[in-house]
């Protein structure tokens, strides 16, 4: 470890340019949402976009199985086989898992779903994080499983362009993918680096936001594709109006404020914020509901020896929680699988799953109807309850926010957003806002990363939504605690100081940077300048040590080459990107060094 020292930080002078390589000649722009539930891709030649930039094409008929199941996306899931080479993806690994676990011959299989959660608020995540498999047994490392899926979607993506469109080399593309806007930066850096792993050039990569992609694609939507409310034609996105996104995911909501300007140019005027409140939360209610009918060791026993019928039971209960209404009364009836019932009388010593409910208290809310069992709709609508009720305050929340004044409209994106009983709790809520919610919302987000891709430079400003700082060592000052004191060649020091680059909240410009330091090794014979990077949600920390503070990373620039004289380096952040930038160069010569991020040091 390399400690650094702050010496007097010099004012920029230096107008820097670091977005120019987005604009090289894309002459097709590809985008992959890889979502915790579902997953998609979409593309558009830049000669469409610039005609008519909504023309843009996604592969919308994935088709699940025998059930005729077509939807717009797969499901985010993956197969390998006992080897751990890669084996399929998507509606194609569910069916085959399943198929497996019929035959019993699944135990050597490894199977992965609903993953990307493990990056969420993740602040230890490394490049061998690892994470379990279905089976809970096995484990394999979590950025190989991302980019098998993102490798997967890849392919798909280029062969589907191949059979429509010849004459295209694969470096022709310029890809992006999209992360939520709450992601950490460890996060969005291991998504880089899986895309790399699945054969995407790094130099050809975007990352977008998702609320941010969805708003692009809500604001070129004509406006008999929404929903509710309407498009651009009803002054939503005319200059000086705000609005809030709330991308409504299957694994985590993420909300944006922004404000357009003139020019049609957007800029963020509440940093991304939100939680663990998607669509999952309300399947996994739903099989809490269901335990509490039949008992978890009936559930156990189910889960593990009747896969595909679990994932009917799963398909089934997806397709009526988008449907089922606020105002709905009466009753939703689920097909219930006959090895449910036979794994009841197992456990049960013989008894009657249908005779059993009717001693518990959920007697009165449900019955049979053939192998169907009907539940009152009100228990139903309970699942949603506390989810909708987590997204309703935080919106408010956040409106509430002096940031936030003028902010007279929603939108609604995200397969979740597709949910019922979901818009109803926001159009309650918010009967005073205009909730504008787009015909397909789960491909809002694809969509609008496409045009991102063509067009990064839409958005101007976001807001930082932690405190940046590095960690030096400086001077002795009064009221500096004393364990922080250490000395070196006879004078005083203090270690652990949290050196601010930029605040939570404060507004900064895409490409511009901040504050750039000079630092030199404490030591010599360094070869490597290595910078420790912290965040904290506190506006103005002392110390690195504090509860608010994380460490992020780590800045490396390497010195070789350099006299020891010449170790003196300027480095410059940019935080307003979607993906935080560095540049370092030799104070003395103005040489360029290679400085680099690592996120991933944990
Ligand atoms: C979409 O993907 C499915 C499944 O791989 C494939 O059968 C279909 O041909 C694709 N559709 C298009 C338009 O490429
Ligand atoms: C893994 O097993 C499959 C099926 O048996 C085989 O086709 C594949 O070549 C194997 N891969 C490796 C890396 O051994
Ligand atoms: C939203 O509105 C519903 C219906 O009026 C109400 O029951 C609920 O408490 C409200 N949620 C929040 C978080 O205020």
């Amino acid at each position: 470890m390399a400690y650094c020292q702050e010496y007097d930080p010099k004012d920029s002078n230096n107008d820097s340019d670091f977005s120019v390589s987005y604009k090289s000649n894309k002459i097709l722009v590809a985008a992959i949402d890889f979502g915790t539930t579902f997953s998609g891709y979409a593309f558009s030649f830049k000669s469409w976009f610039e005609t008519d930039p909504n023309k843009i094409v996604t592969n919308s008929t994935w088709v699940a199985g025998q059930k005729n199941l077509i939807s717009l996306k797969t499901p985010t899931c993956i197969l390998l086989q006992p080897n751990k080479s890669f084996h399929s993806f998507g509606y194609e690994a569910e069916e085959k898992y399943a198929e497996l676990a019929l035959e019993e011959e699944h135990e050597d299989w490894y199977f992965f779903k609903r993953f990307k959660m493990s990056l969420f608020n993740n602040t230890t995540l490394s490049r061998d994080t690892e994470i379990p498999d279905d089976s809970g047994n096995k484990k394999m490392p979590a950025q190989k499983i991302f980019s098998h899926g993102i490798r997967f979607l890849k392919n798909h993506l280029v062969k589907h362009l191949e059979s429509s469109h010849t004459g295209l080399n694969e470096s022709d593309i310029h890809w992006v993918l999209t992360v939520p806007a709450i992601w950490n930066d460890s996060a969005k850096q291991f998504m880089r680096e899986a895309a790399s792993q699945a054969g995407i050039k790094d130099t050809h990569l975007m990352i977008s936001l998702e609320p941010e992609a969805a708003a692009m694609y809500c604001r070129i939507l004509p406006v008999e594709k929404f929903v509710s409310g309407g498009g651009g034609n009803l002054g939503v996105f005319k200059p000086g109006s705000k609005y809030m996104v709330a991308d409504l995911g299957g694994g985590t909501v993420d909300i944006t404020v922004q404000e357009v300007l003139e020019g049609d140019n957007l800029k963020e005027l509440h940093k991304a914020s939100g939680g663990a409140w998607g669509g999952t939360k309300v399947d996994e209610n739903f099989m809490q509901m269901i335990v509490k009918v039949v008992g978890e060791p009936v559930i156990q026993r189910f889960k593990c020896d009747s896969k595909s019928d679990e994932l009917d039971l799963l398909r089934e209960f997806e397709i009526k929680k988008r449907s089922i209404r606020p105002d709905a009364t009466g009753k939703t009836a689920f097909r219930i699988p006959i090895s449910l019932t036979e794994a009841f009388e197992e456990i049960n010593n013989g008894a009657d799953l249908r005779q059993s409910i009717k001693q518990t208290p959920y007697a009165k809310h449900m019955n049979w109807v053939g192998d169907k069992l009907k539940v009152d709709n009100a228990m139903i609508k309970e699942l949603f309850t506390k989810v909708s009720d987590s997204i309703v305050q935080h919106l408010k929340d956040i409106l509430n926010n002096p940031v936030s004044r003028g902010v007279d409209t929603i939108l609604m994106v995200g397969g979740f957003s597709e949910c019922a009983m979901i818009q109803e709790a926001i159009k309650t809520n918010f009967s005073h806002m205009k909730i504008i919610i787009p015909e397909d919302a789960g491909l809002a987000v694809v969509k609008g990363a496409v045009l991102f891709g063509h067009n990064p430079a839409t958005i101007v400003s976001r807001k930082a939504k932690y405190t940046y700082g590095v960690k030096i060592t400086r001077d002795f000052k009064e009221g500096d605690p004393q364990d922080k004191k250490y000395q070196v060649k006879g004078r005083n020091k203090c270690s652990d100081v949290f050196s601010k680059h930029v605040e939570i909240g404060q507004t900064v410009k895409v490409g511009e940077s901040l504050n750039p330091q000079s630092y030199f090794p404490l030591h010599s014979d360094v070869e490597e300048v290595v910078v420790p990077l912290y965040i904290s949600t506190d506006e103005d920390p002392s110390y690195t040590t504090e509860p608010s503070c994380n460490y992020l990373g780590k800045i490396v620039v390497p010195l070789k080459g350099s006299s020891v004289k010449d170790k003196e380096i300027v480095v410059q952040m940019t935080f307003g990107g979607t993906e935080m930038t560095v540049e370092a160069e030799e104070k003395k010569s103005s040489k360029k060094l290679r400085a680099q991020f690592d996120f991933l040091d944990h």
